[in-house]
């Protein structure tokens, strides 16, 4: 078996040639691809970035929350945003119900301590030194007042990882004015949800956006995939009408998924760029909630009039939201059935295909309890 510089293995290639990931997807028969799309891998929850909230929402003392289905909790302290597992390793008792004492979470139960990297500092009537085991932590990251929280533990002796940030290429975070999160309950897998972009037919008969060019996936690593669509808006809904006027029928759309449940995208029409974030949680294997995050780049923002900012943002909430609800109504039954899949699903084949060998490689099982 081959293996290109991203580790993306693909059978029956010669990577001698050079060749791009495009081109070796692009000649790999469909029967390949799909043969590869691996539905029970997909299903677990991928090693990323999940939303927990705005960080004024994360209290001081502990608050429950499950940001890939398993129990966390989460506080906030100076340094910023520690979550943990949610069960005492001692017993498993609720540490929802605990408190947090000089930056160590006490367990309600036999009052074991633990630091903001899950060592235990305190045992009463005992010696913490020890116990071989870890509350399992995560890393946090805040961007504009909002926490992530990423997948993986933070093991004995590291100091928490710097998990790269999925960033837009030319902007960084500081650069935005990001919106208040706009959350969205789907009946859909959390893989269908950032697969959609990639759907390239759907586009026209469900969003009413005609293909001027042919889309290209592209596989920038292991962790990060993106497509550029161009099109052309003939959509009748109000809101798209309402796009049309202000802006003219010609529209492009990059669109960049990372980890496999963040998206990136930046819409342009008419030498105008509107940035969005969306973070998607798998709720089971069938559910997932999405938030969205409307961008402003600063340089627009500082420009703006207080109250026609206002109002503009909130058309385009509105907007947001019509558009994603209708997008949820049209995948609501939607299911990935490997097998159905033809040369007209080459693109979202593609995808699929990635998600399953070169994304995957990445995640790996949850690792707990480890000191
Ligand atoms: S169950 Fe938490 S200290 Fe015993
Ligand atoms: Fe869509």
């Amino acid at each position: 078996m081959a293996e290109n510089k991203l580790g993306y293995k693909n059978m029956e290639i010669d990577l001698e040639n050079n060749m791009s990931i495009d081109k070796i997807e692009n000649v790999e028969p469909i029967e390949n691809l799909k043969r590869k799309i691996n539905i029970g891998k997909l299903n677990a929850p991928p090693k990323a970035w999940y939303y927990l909230g705005t960080v004024k929402s994360i209290k001081t003392t502990p608050t429950p929350f499950s940001p890939w289905g398993k129990p966390l909790i989460a506080y906030r302290n100076k340094e910023g945003i520690v979550a943990q597992y949610r069960h005492c390793i001692h017993m498993n008792t609720d540490l929802a119900k605990g408190s947090v004492v000089n930056g160590n979470i006490t367990c309600p139960m036999h009052a074991w301590k633990f630091d903001k990297n899950g060592k235990c500092t305190d045992i009463p009537g005992g010696n913490h030194n020890e116990c071989t085991l870890r509350l399992p932590t995560f890393p946090t990251h805040i961007v504009g007042g909002h926490a992530f929280v990423y997948k993986q533990t933070i093991k004995r002796g590291e100091t928490p990882p710097t998990m790269p940030f999925p960033a837009f290429e030319d902007l960084g975070w500081d650069d935005f004015e990001i919106g208040k999160g706009i959350d969205f309950l789907s009946d859909s897998p959390w893989y269908l949800i950032t697969a959609n972009g990639f759907d390239i037919c759907h586009f026209e008969f469900v969003h009413g956006r005609v293909p001027l060019i042919k889309s290209k996936i592209n596989f920038n690593s292991n962790n990060h995939c993106s497509i550029n669509h161009n099109y052309k808006n003939i959509s009748q809904t109000w809101f798209d009408r309402l796009v049309r006027y202000v802006y003219g029928e010609k529209m492009s759309l990059n669109y960049n998924v990372f980890n496999g449940n963040m998206i990136l995208s930046r819409t342009g029409m008419n030498g105008k760029s509107n940035y969005m974030c969306a973070n998607v949680q798998p709720l089971d294997s069938e559910r997932s909630k999405i938030t969205i995050f409307p961008l402003t780049p600063k340089t627009i923002a500082i420009k703006q009039i207080p109250i026609l900012k206002h109002i503009g943002n909130f058309i385009r909430r509105i907007i947001i939201r019509q558009f994603f609800l209708a997008e949820l109504r049209s995948i609501k039954s939607v299911r990935l059935l490997p097998e159905n899949l033809m040369e007209s699903d080459r693109v979202v084949t593609q995808y699929f295909h990635w998600l399953s060998t070169a994304m995957h490689k990445s995640t790996t099982k949850e690792e707990t309890h480890e000191k």
